[in-house]
């Protein structure tokens, strides 16, 4: 299949492009569109061919469900067999945005969709091109991120037609995402909200709307196989770039001193090395190849580079990758737990 590759400019849409993804769309096909999170892979939610056709685009197990996007707060109870009063509260609060819920499901809603669960994941997208799409082909979208599974998200239109170009309709291009990570999961089925997945939306911001505790997933946080993630797509080794990868925790200083001599190490034995850095420290360390992820300070632009340099590493085709650790104050918990998925859960600890 040729993959027609179309440029939209969010502000400024072009409507004959968007009429054409939308009917492709309504005809069952599937079209890559950015959101404000991370690029996805959409096709008619309602309709089990679509949900078939995504697995198989993307490589992913068909047991594990896909985010239904709607445009209009109304749309959810096409999708969702009641609407909890937390589900109303977010939405005020949240919705256009990063944020999925997770309700039990309508009927309508095919079990190839929601990969067999009684539950739906649901989001409203804050990005035009991805409501647009939404509402010009008079479907409900299912879209996980426009990604072959097990590597990072995509954060710009390269990165889908790197995975998907031949395998998909379209990819509407509308440049760079704004967040760079996927949206917050918050499960409203259990007796206490639970994130089930950690982004920009953080348990704190969601327990103020809600006026009650909001729990992490305990399967998300622990590093090992004792507890199983209640989202099953938390549970495959994502985002993993093919080199080993190890983050260095501690003091600045001793991080820097102990990648330079980890990397030394490898590269003695004739590895390709490959440092994840910030502005700050890049100049501090010897490495074939030295990626920074922004300022430190600023952990939007730090969540925003992520992915591309995962992927970056990927394309240089290095050995090893030692990466500072980010545990920045507001959305480092949704980083660390990319980065610690990356690395496998590998980490040192500098000066100690
Ligand atoms: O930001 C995002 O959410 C992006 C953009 C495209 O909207 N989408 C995205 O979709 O990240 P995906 O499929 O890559 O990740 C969806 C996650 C998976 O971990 C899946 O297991 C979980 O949501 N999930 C979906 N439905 C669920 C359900 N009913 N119960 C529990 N987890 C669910
Ligand atoms: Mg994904």
């Amino acid at each position: 299949m040729k993959t027609k590759m179309k440029q939209i400019n969010p502000l400024q849409i072009d409507e004959t492009i968007m009429e054409e993804a939308g009917r492709l769309i309504a005809e069952g096909e599937l079209v890559a569109f950015p959101t404000e999170t991370v690029y996805g892979l959409g096709g008619d939610a309602l309709r089990p061919e679509a949900a078939q056709k995504i697995y198989q685009a993307k490589g992913r197990p068909s047991d594990n469900p896909l985010i239904v996007h709607i445009a209009d707060f109304s749309d959810m109870d096409r999708v969702a067999r009641e609407i909890p009063a937390a589900a109303q509260k977010l939405a005020d609060a949240f919705w256009p945005g990063p944020l999925t819920m997770i309700v039990w499901k309508k009927d309508t809603v095919p079990s190839a969709t929601t990969g067999g669960m009684d539950t739906v994941a649901v989001r409203m997208p804050n990005h035009p091109v991805a409501l647009d799409l939404i509402r010009k082909s008079g479907c409900l979208i299912a879209a996980p991120s426009a990604n072959t599974s097990g590597r990072p998200s995509p954060t710009e239109a390269a990165h889908v037609a790197e995975d998907l170009n031949g395998k998909i309709a379209m990819i509407l291009d509308g440049g760079p995402v704004g967040i760079g990570i996927e949206s917050t999961i918050i499960d409203l089925t259990e007796s206490k909200p639970m994130v089930l997945r950690p982004g920009y939306i953080t348990p704190q911001m969601l327990s103020n709307v809600l006026g009650e505790e909001v729990i992490m997933d305990p399967g998300i946080i622990a590093a090992d196989d004792t507890r199983k993630p209640k989202a099953p797509g938390m549970k495959y080794k994502h985002y993993a770039p093919k080199a080993d990868m190890v983050i260095v925790d501690g003091e600045q200083e001793a991080v820097v001193s102990e990648i330079n001599r980890l990397s030394q190490e490898k590269q003695s034995k004739g590895q390709k090395v490959a440092v994840i850095a910030t502005d700050e420290t890049r100049s501090h360390y010897r490495a074939d190849v030295i990626l920074s992820m922004g300022r430190r300070a600023d952990e939007d632009a730090i969540a925003q580079h992520l992915y591309h340099v995962l992927r970056e590493c990927d394309e240089l085709n290095v050995d090893a990758i030692y990466s500072e650790s980010f545990r920045t104050p507001r959305i480092g918990q949704a980083i660390m737990n990319r980065l610690l998925k990356a690395a496998g859960h590998t980490v040192i600890h500098a000066g100690e």
